[in-house]
């Protein structure tokens, strides 16, 4: 669109702003989403002044990888130009970005590689008739450490309107996933393991009007059924595997499904799927909030998708020395059990109420004196815990690493086991791998001594590539990485990472690269995830694919109709709990677009094909990367409908940080 002058003297007298010219910085910087710390204006993202290869900028916008920034230049701009680089705050790092730009969909600059110390790069750009102008700093390829990146004098000259932030074209919460129908349907985990012996519980996941039965032929001995709630419980005694026929009947119908029940050794058959207060609530938690999420999950219908977990995080024990009333008391009576804070009075009653909804219910826990949170922890006191932990009823322990060191076994008082790693004491392992290893060593000796399944979940962060171990030491899954947030920097930078991990996961023990951040997000100051919708499918996606322990991380009673369809879509955490469990890995990269695939059970391939770049791209998964031949068909897993038949690849426009998911069977 041409503006004249006669165009322009009309825009001016209805009110738009004079022309001229502004800092980017000044136009606020509340929507530009990075990987680490906060945008910060006319400063570096540590608030140093903007300094470029020895030169200080007054103006210009620090941020750090990866980084992006849209601005609507409502087609009035004439220029833009900037001066980029490292900032020099982290000058002698192994810092190195890129920066883009881009003009409603079209890249028209780059960088080129960006490291500490280098030649700051100018920009200068012709901007006219362009709307959406989309600022980016990528980590180039090698993870976000470091990446203290600069648009110094950053700058924009107008004509007409006045540029503002924001996307010029908002991306829409599109909801994909279909509504379930009112005839039944079972959905959830197909195989379920416990030890011979050990309460069970299991509750048939099924969607369709209400109300429903249940009934299941071939239970082994021991299981008994509730026809009205479709709660499995009790405890088989004869290790075996037995098949039932679950079946769901309502008035529209009835539905069969098997499940196999696998009485042996191995629990977490699948990667759990539920809850965590962390990502919501951190050290905001309370019994009546657990409370309140556990009641959310069966009424917000997550339930009948095979959600079950309800894992309190740290901030249910005494604090250390803070100054609030509700996280003082007691730490431990006379004998060293523990004690809870004056915020869970009745952690039995607790259990059971989650229990009688059909759930399973989580605690938290560190091995060093203190939880990362500064609130009491295990040490010393491991079997004792343990003990508590089973005769309160919890069901899954996650053990934080914070707080421990090697020299701390010296100075134990009660007597531990090491049984778990006992090979690598006697084979003089590295010492630093026996010191990762030796706190979850001990606690896995604690948890084998009780008679109830506690599903045991290592979080230290991948420290001595625990993938490589944590199934031998006993883990049900481990964390591989640090914490995640909700933005694209840190999603896309811990998801797309896993490659190569895929090696270690299987039934029973799962690669666990943290958990969810879609819905109401915020460690205790509650906002929507900062994620746009297509990041979302693609963090769902991404996960499911993975293989990763599925547990949700925002406020459950402030659920929105599009954060429920990405967790109720059965097609795709169907891609999670596959009974062959094994993990995607990446099958091709070509620049900003990847793709991912996940053998089946029944022989067909989930594949994800992923565009991690700003603009909306073109994706192909080609056959001979997947290992497949011939014709194929595809079913596009989120929408729930058959794409069609291909011979030898298939491709398909992707939105920017957007997947299409897809499961490919041989044609007929
Ligand atoms: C660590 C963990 C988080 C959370 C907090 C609790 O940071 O990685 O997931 O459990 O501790 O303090």
């Amino acid at each position: 669109m041409k503006t004249g002058h006669i165009g322009l003297a009309l825009l001016l007298g209805a009110g738009w702003a004079a022309a001229g010219e502004v800092w980017v910085a000044d136009l606020g910087l509340g929507n530009m989403a990075q990987g680490y710390g906060a945008p910060q204006k006319n400063k570096s993202v540590d608030k140093h002044p903007l300094k470029l290869g020895g030169r200080t900028f007054e103006h210009g916008v620090g941020t750090h990888a990866e980084s992006i920034f849209e601005l609507d230049l409502q087609g009035g701009a004439d220029r833009f130009t900037a001066v980029v680089g490292v900032d020099d705050e982290v000058k002698g790092s192994a810092a190195s970005v890129e920066f883009k730009v881009t003009a409603d969909g079209k890249e028209v600059f780059t960088s080129g590689l960006k490291k500490a110390g280098m030649e700051p790069s100018k920009i200068d750009l012709d901007v006219r008739g362009v709307k959406g102008l989309l600022l980016e700093v990528t980590d180039a390829g090698d993870g976000i450490n470091f990446d203290h990146a600069d648009w110094a004098d950053a700058k924009i000259t107008f004509h007409g309107a006045k540029p503002v932030v924001g996307p010029a074209q908002k991306e829409e919460a599109v909801i994909l996933t279909p509504k379930a129908p009112a005839t039944p349907r079972i959905n959830g985990a197909r195989i379920t393991g416990v030890r011979p012996g050990h309460p069970f519980l299991y509750m048939i996941a099924a969607t369709g009007e209400r109300p429903m039965t249940f009934a299941a032929a071939g239970l082994p001995a021991g299981l008994r059924l509730d026809a009205h709630t479709g709660i499995i419980k009790g405890s088989v005694a004869q290790p075996g595997t037995y098949k039932a026929e679950l079946v769901a009947k309502n008035a529209r119908g009835a539905v069969r499904r098997e499940l196999r029940i696998v009485v042996g050794d191995q629990i977490a058959l699948t990667p759990p799927m539920g809850w965590n207060s962390w990502n919501c609530f951190a050290h905001a938690i309370s019994a009546e909030k657990v409370k309140a999420a556990a009641k959310a999950m069966v009424e917000s219908g997550l339930t009948q998708h095979g959600w079950t977990y309800i894992n309190i995080d740290d901030f249910w024990e005494c604090h250390k020395d803070s100054k609030d009333p509700t996280l003082q008391g007691p730490h431990r009576d006379a004998e060293g059990h523990i004690m809870p804070n004056p915020r869970f009075p009745d952690m039995k009653g607790l259990t059971d109420y989650v229990h009688d909804l059909g759930l399973k219910v989580g605690l938290y826990s560190s091995p060093g004196p203190w939880t990362c949170g500064d609130c009491v922890a295990s040490y010393d006191h491991e079997e004792l815990d343990a003990q508590s932990y089973a005769a309160w009823g919890f069901d899954y322990l996650k053990y934080d690493w914070c707080s421990y060191s090697p020299g701390m076994e010296k100075t134990r008082t009660r007597p531990v086991s090491f049984a778990p790693m006992a090979k690598y004491l006697t084979n003089g392992a590295p010492a630093k791998l026996v010191h990762n290893m030796r706190p979850y060593a001990v606690m896995r000796a604690a948890l084998d001594k009780q008679n109830r399944d506690i599903l045991f979940s290592f979080c230290q962060y991948g420290m001595g590539e625990v993938w490589t171990w944590g199934e031998e030491l006993g883990g049900n899954c481990w964390r591989t990485t640090g914490d995640i947030t909700d933005t694209w920097g840190s999603m896309a930078g811990i998801g797309f990472s896993q490659h190569g991990h895929e090696a270690y996961a299987g039934p029973g023990h799962w690669n666990d690269p943290d958990m969810l951040v879609v819905g109401q997000v915020g460690w205790g100051h509650l906002h929507p995830s900062k994620l746009t919708p297509n990041e979302q499918y693609t963090h769902i996606s991404l996960w499911c694919l993975l293989c990763s322990p599925l547990l949700i991380g925002c406020d459950m009673t402030q659920f929105d109709d599009f954060t429920l369809s990405l967790l109720t879509n059965d097609e795709v955490l169907e891609i999670n709990q596959d009974p062959l469990g094994k993990q995607a890995g990446r099958v091709s990269k070509d620049g900003n677009l990847e793709v991912w695939a996940k053998k089946m059970e029944d022989g067909s391939l989930a594949v994800g094909l992923f565009n991690r770049g700003a603009v909306a791209c073109r994706v192909t998964a080609k056959w001979s990367d997947l290992g497949l031949a011939g014709k194929q068909r595809v079913r596009d897993l989120w929408r729930q409908q058959d794409i069609g038949e291909f011979d030898s690849q298939f491709e398909a426009a992707v939105p920017r940080h957007g997947v299409v998911l897809v499961r490919i069977w041989p044609a007929k």
